[in-house]
C-alpha cells in the first residue's frame, strides 16, 4: 500500500504523543498539563454555551478572542491569528512559508512535533544541535532556511533565553523566527514586542498549559499584519469550534487566576528541583512548568528507563524520550499539584533506596 502513498509520508515514523492513559487512577507527569483545573467561571461559560446555537458554525475570524488578546497584549487584532491549539499554528506556519525541500531549522533537542509536520510538507528538518547548558548555538543562523523554531522556554529542557538573544537572533535569520512560547507564563521572559520591530517575527502562545485548557485546543499567533494576512489563507476557515472560542474569552476574562496558578506551579516546581538535587539528579534550570532531569554522577546503578517504568508501575507516569539518545539518561516531569508531587518525591526516594 506504500507506493499509494506521498514518499516523505509514507517513510515517516509518525509522531507518538506522551502517553493518554484512558484509565484513571494515574498521577500524569508526563504531558505537561496543568495540574489544576480551569476556574469555575470558565466551566460555567462553556456550560451555558451549549445551547441551540451549536448548530450554527463558529465566528471564522475568532473576533471578539483577537480583540481580546490585541487589548491584553497591546497589539492590534489584525496581528493576531487563532488556532485549534497551538500545533495547528506551527502547522500553519510551515505550509505558508516552506516548500518542499527548503530549509526548517531548530535546535535540538526541543518539541518533537517540529520535525513530523516538516516531513508531512516534504521540506527538508536543519536540527542543529544545543550545547550541554541549551544555550544558543550559533550555528542556529542557517543560511538560505525558510524558518527557524526556537521554543522559548523550551522543551524538555524548560530552559529561557533572553529577549535580548532572541531579538539578535531575529536579526540575522533568513525568513521566519518562530518562537513557541508554549509556557510562557510559568517565566521572565515573554517576546510579543519582537512583532514590532521585526516583519520576520512569529511569536506563538496556547492556552493548553498555563490557563488550564489542553483539552479545548486553542492558540494564538502574534505577527505583523502582512504575515497575518498570508497565514489566513492557509488555515481552515472554521478551525476554532464554538464552546473553545468561548472557553478562551472566559480565560481571558479571568486571567489573573491564570497568573495566580502559575505562581502557585513556579513554587512547586522549586521545591520538586531542590529536592530531586538532594536526590542526586541533575536539574536544569527551568521557567516552564516541567523539569528535566538527569541521572547524576553519584547515582550509580540507576537508570531513567527503569525508573520511569518503576514508576508507572506505581501509576506515576513521568516522561522517558528514547530519542534523541542525548536524553536517554533523563526523565521530564511535569509540575503537578502539592500532594502529587510529595507522591513522586516518596515513590523516587524509595525506588532509589531499595
Ligand atoms: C513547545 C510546545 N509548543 C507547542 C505545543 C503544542 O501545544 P498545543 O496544545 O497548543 O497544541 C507544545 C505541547 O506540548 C509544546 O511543548
Amino acid at each position: 500500500m506504500s507506493e499509494l502513498f506521498r514518499a516523505n509520508i509514507a517513510a515517516m515514523r509518525g509522531y507518538i504523543p506522551g502517553e493518554q492513559p484512558q484509565d484513571s487512577g494515574y498521577i500524569k507527569l508526563n504531558t505537561n498539563e496543568n495540574p489544576y483545573p480551569p476556574t469555575p467561571a470558565v466551566v460555567e461559560r462553556i456550560r451555558s454555551a451549549c445551547n441551540s446555537d451549536l448548530r450554527l458554525y463558529p465566528d471564522p475570524d475568532a473576533n471578539d478572542l483577537r480583540e481580546k488578546l490585541a487589548e491584553l497584549f497591546s497589539v492590534v487584532p489584525q496581528q493576531v491569528i487563532a488556532g485549534n491549539g497551538s500545533d495547528e499554528l506551527l502547522n500553519i506556519i510551515i505550509r505558508s512559508f516552506a516548500s518542499e525541500g527548503e530549509k526548517i531549522v531548530y535546535p535540538n533537542p526541543t518539541y518533537g512535533y517540529y520535525k513530523p509536520l516538516i516531513d508531512i510538507q516534504g521540506a527538508e528538518a536543519v536540527p542543529i544541535e544545543f550545547p550541554a547548558d541549551y544555550s544558543l548555538p550559533d550555528e542556529l543562523v542557517v543560511p538560505d532556511a525558510r524558518i527557524t523554531f526556537l521554543a522559548n522556554p523550551n522543551g524538555p529542557s524548560g530552559t529561557l533565553l533572553p529577549y535580548s538573544e532572541v531579538a539578535a537572533l531575529c536579526a540575522r535569520v533568513d525568513g521566519i523566527l518562530v518562537v513557541d512560547e508554549a509556557y510562557v507564563d510559568f517565566s521572565e521572559g515573554g517576546c510579543i514586542r519582537l512583532i514590532d520591530e521585526y516583519r520576520n517575527a512569529i511569536v506563538v502562545r496556547t492556552m493548553s498549559k498555563s490557563f488550564s485548557l489542553a483539552g479545548m485546543r486553542i492558540g494564538f499567533a502574534f505577527a505583523p499584519v502582512e504575515l497575518i494576512k498570508g497565514m489566513w489563507k492557509v488555515k481552515d476557515h472554521y478551525n476554532i469550534n464554538r464552546l473553545s472560542l468561548v472557553a478562551a474569552e472566559a480565560a481571558l476574562d479571568d486571567i489573573d487566576a491564570m497568573r495566580a496558578n502559575a505562581i502557585r506551579v513556579c513554587r512547586t516546581r522549586a521545591r520538586l528541583s531542590d529536592r530531586l538535587r538532594e536526590l542526586g539528579f541533575y536539574i536544569w534550570d527551568s521557567q516552564a512548568n516541567f523539569l528535566l532531569a538527569r541521572i547524576g554522577e553519584n547515582m550509580a546503578g540507576q537508570d531513567a528507563a527503569t525508573l520511569y517504568a518503576n514508576l508507572k508501575k506505581r501509576r506515576i507516569l513521568v516522561r522517558y524520550f528514547q530519542n534523541p539518545p542525548r536524553l536517554a539518561n533523563c526523565l521530564r516531569i511535569s509540575i503537578g499539584t502539592e500532594a502529587e508531587t510529595d507522591a513522586l518525591l516518596a515513590a523516587l526516594q524509595d525506588l532509589l533506596t531499595a
